[in-house]
């Protein structure tokens, strides 16, 4: 019923619902009953929505604040798992069987979790026992980011438009969709004491202050002087140039790499708000503009879409 964004054979959990690799439906138990600790923290968003940016903060915050950790340049898969990762690969194939939930059981406490399943595909005790850092982004920037993604990775190899791809986005056809079920979801608990509600704009705008109330959520303590040390760490610029982020480990079997080829700025791209107006012609803008009306006021939440 979609042909998808690149991604083979999708899967769609139910009408209007997720749409995911065909692999989730072997995990999806594991997933569902997967045992948070207390003292996880689950970085949690819709793909392009700033992720690896607050994995970065979040990790370096609870585990490295003063910037001497043995593990800083390591890949942010290695200290942040993907919780989900294992059905976008095929290492199970290989009689290798949930290999990131074995690398979550490894992953020294406090754990920085990643994850772009929504709430509702989430233990439903979640929020009990576990932090959870939600990050938005604009829709705008979110699907400019995520027809660059869907380019540059070579699992997904997407040769068609960016015209199409819009298309995709809006009819819920692209990987993790539908956007607007997973922000809602999200926003709905934003009063929730375990969760944090973060936007993109936000925390690229008054890094400061986002990065102050992080710590308030987080009890981290940190200094306003380590505050501001991880501000420069995990700033876009000095992210850029850390190599190795998204890179494998050279003594690793499996790989985690994104495998991501460098067109047009790699992962890394721009980082910035409002870079959809370079992007998007007049009939996409307009396209999307319909679609978020029908969805924005329904959800009660404010967008920054520009500088
Ligand atoms: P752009 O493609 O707009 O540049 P995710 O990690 O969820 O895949 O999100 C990727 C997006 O976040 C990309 O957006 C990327 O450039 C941006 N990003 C990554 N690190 C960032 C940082 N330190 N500051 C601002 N944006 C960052």
């Amino acid at each position: 019923d979609f042909t998808g964004c690149g991604y083979q054979d999708l899967l769609r959990l139910s009408p209007g619902r997720w749409l995911y690799p065909r692999l989730y439906m072997k995990y999806a138990d594991k997933l569902y009953n997967f045992e948070f600790k207390q003292s996880d923290v689950l970085v949690m968003t819709y793909p392009k929505c700033g992720t690896t940016w607050v994995q970065e903060v979040v990790w370096t915050m609870l585990n490295n604040p003063d910037l001497k950790h043995s593990k800083t340049h390591q890949p942010i898969m290695y200290r942040s798992p993907f919780l989900e990762l294992d059905m976008f690969t095929d290492l199970a194939e290989d009689g290798l069987e949930g290999v990131m939930i074995k690398l979550l059981e490894t992953t020294p406490d406090p754990r920085t979790i990643k994850t772009h399943l929504p709430l509702s595909l989430m233990p439903s005790s979640l929020l009990n026992t576990t932090k959870v850092v939600y990050v938005a982004r604009n829709p705008k920037d979110v699907v400019t980011s995520y027809y660059h993604h869907c380019r540059i990775t070579k699992l997904v190899n997407y040769k068609s438009s960016l015209e199409q791809f819009v298309r995709y986005f809006v009819d819920d056809n692209v990987v993790y969709g539908p956007y607007w079920l997973h922000v809602k979801e999200a926003w709905e608990k934003r009063q929730h004491p375990n969760l944090h509600f973060l936007f993109y704009e936000d925390l690229k705008t008054d890094t400061m202050a986002e990065l102050g109330k992080l710590n308030d959520f987080l009890g981290t303590m940190l200094t306003e002087n380590q505050l501001e040390r991880v501000a420069i760490h995990t700033s876009f610029d000095e992210m850029k140039t850390r190599k190795a982020l998204l890179g494998e480990m050279e003594d690793d079997p499996n790989k985690f790499n994104l495998d991501i080829i460098s067109l047009d700025g790699g992962f890394f791209r721009k980082g910035d708000i409002g870079d959809w107006q370079t992007k998007l012609t007049p009939p996409m803008e307009d396209k999307i503009n319909k679609w978020i009306e029908d969805n924005l006021n329904e959800i009660g939440i404010t967008f920054k879409f520009s500088n």
